[in-house]
């Protein structure tokens, strides 16, 4: 096995695990015993990898033996996610539901068709967000919401506090606290998920069946919302209207609800934190937003907000994106990934059963790659600087092989939508309290997708005519 800290008989490295922010303390591991480390979790193999270039020969180039995924036995088989597509092992299902995947979001005409609804989200934020910048969070919140439920269900958010949203977003809530490492002895001690709800020590049990319940209604009610529309005429395109169509069986109807549900999974809080750690990156770095303002200015003028399709006019602003990416990475260890096959790698023998995590955080902080690591350098990615643009953290932050992340493409479409029209109407600052700017805290929470903790935020319409404009309709596009 590769090296890495000693650990004890039977127990192995249990009492070694950081109890948060694991990529940090992988990180350090790194330092001493390099890009491959092993741990032992009682008997179980651990790997992970500190260096995109391993991950690229292990994860990417035998990608057909590394591409299974763990058990969760709590948060995947007592509440029910493994019916969702990142908990679902590698097999015909999961393919399946990666090919409607990239019908619906992977393909360049499918994502032209969005644009149009992800653009009106995107001036209904900005109106929303300039009457009252204190509720950025939640129209956050609220945008990728929107985008998610359209492109999903065809569904459309008419008001503040809609019920569908709130109750998607409450399943998203208990799935980051039931899915946090070490939140159920269970996980470690499979066999303690039989044990009935009644017996002392198992009172977890009864919230595990809540929130299955919860679960069930996350991915039955907005489903059903479409297939009565369906039944009505009414029905806008959208992933289920498009594959309900015709005679289906019920197996195919499983698969395209679990595939719906996957979507709003995988799409609605990752997105949520890359949208508010721009918005923090442009309090502390102001010099990045001026920078990306000018090249708007200059580019689209002041007559109109950008657009999806000034993409490729915009090279500072669609690095300014990545750079969002690179500098706090929304899923530090991506998913694990799970070796279904006996491997040797650069002499080290790996067991079938093996669970691989890539450090992305490290990975995206790597001095070899990345000049002053630490700092947020929009200009590291812009061509044409002198020197060659640094390495694309896309290759990265989105995960590995067969597993890589199928909402790339979305991801990055609406990041950039929202930063280039916040950029073009608004000045993003530090509050002032007092006669003084407060600094933003910069910390993030522990988990499988790390959000920013709570910050305040000043947020001024950049002119009286931006100010006329989103007050003016719920539809600002001029
Ligand atoms: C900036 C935003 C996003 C980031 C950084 C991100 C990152 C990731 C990463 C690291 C993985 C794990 C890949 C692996 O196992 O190696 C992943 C998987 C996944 N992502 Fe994303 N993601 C983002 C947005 C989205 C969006 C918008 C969607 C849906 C439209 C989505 C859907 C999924 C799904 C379904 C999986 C599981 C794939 C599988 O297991 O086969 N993600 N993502």
């Amino acid at each position: 096995m590769p090296p890495g800290p000693a650990g004890w008989p039977v127990i192995g490295n249990i009492l070694d695990m950081p109890s948060s922010h694991e990529w940090r303390t992988f990180a350090q591991w790194g330092e001493t015993w390099g890009d491959i480390i092993s741990v032992n979790l009682l008997g179980k193999p651990l790997v992970i990898l500190n260096s995109s270039h391993v991950a690229d020969e292990m994860l990417d180039k035998k990608s057909l033996i590394y591409s299974g995924r763990p058990v969760f036995p709590v948060c995947g088989e007592v509440i029910g996610w493994n019916r969702i597509l990142a908990f679902h092992q590698y097999g015909p299902r999961w393919r399946e539901i990666r090919r409607l995947f990239s019908q619906t979001v992977g393909s360049h005409n499918s994502l032209a068709q969005l644009t149009d609804d992800l653009e009106r989200e995107a001036d209904g934020f900005l109106g929303r967000v300039m009457a009252n910048p204190t509720t950025l969070t939640q129209q956050v919140h609220r945008f990728t919401g929107a985008s998610i439920l359209k492109v999903t269900y065809g569904y459309t958010i008419e008001k503040e506090n809609d019920e569908l949203l709130r109750i998607v977003d409450t399943a998203m809530e208990q799935f980051s606290l039931a899915s946090a490492p070490g939140a159920y002895l269970a996980d470690a001690f499979s066999i303690l998920t039989h044990v009935p709800p009644w017996f002392p020590g198992a009172g977890w049990k009864t919230t595990a069946q809540a929130w299955r319940k919860d679960l069930e209604k996350m991915c039955d009610i907005p489903y059903n919302f479409t297939k009565a529309q369906m039944r009505a005429g009414t029905a806008s395109s959208s992933l289920v209207a498009i594959n309900l169509e015709g005679d289906i069986d019920p197996q195919r109807e499983a698969i395209i609800k679990d595939a719906a549900s996957s979507l709003y999974a995988g799409g609605a809080d990752t997105s949520v934190s890359a949208i508010r750690s721009f918005f923090l990156a442009m309090m502390r770095f102001p010099e990045a937003q001026r920078k990306a303002q000018a090249e708007i200015d200059r580019v689209i003028g002041s007559d109109r907000l950008p657009t999806v399709a000034d993409r490729e006019q915009l090279p500072y602003v669609r690095a300014l994106c990545w750079e969002v990416l690179r500098w706090q990475p929304i899923a530090p260890l991506g998913i694990p990934h799970y070796l279904t096959q006996d491997d040797v790698h650069a002499g080290y023998f790996l067991p079938k059963g093996t669970v691989v995590i890539a450090n992305i955080w490290k990975m995206l902080r790597d001095p070899k790659r990345y000049a002053r690591p630490q700092d947020f350098n929009p200009d590291r990615f812009v061509p044409g600087q002198g020197a060659e643009p640094e390495y694309d953290p896309r290759q990265v932050v989105f995960g590995f092989g067969r597993r890589v992340c199928p909402g790339s493409q979305l991801a990055e479409m609406s990041l950039f939508l929202i930063c280039a029209v916040s950029l073009a109407a608004f000045d993003i600052s530090k509050p002032i309290v007092d006669g003084k700017a407060v600094e933003p805290s910069m910390e993030y929470t522990t988990g499988t997708i790390s959000h920013p903790c709570e910050f305040q935020c000043s947020i001024k319409p950049r002119s009286a005519k931006v100010q006329a404009l989103l007050s003016s309709s719920g539809d600002v596009r001029y």
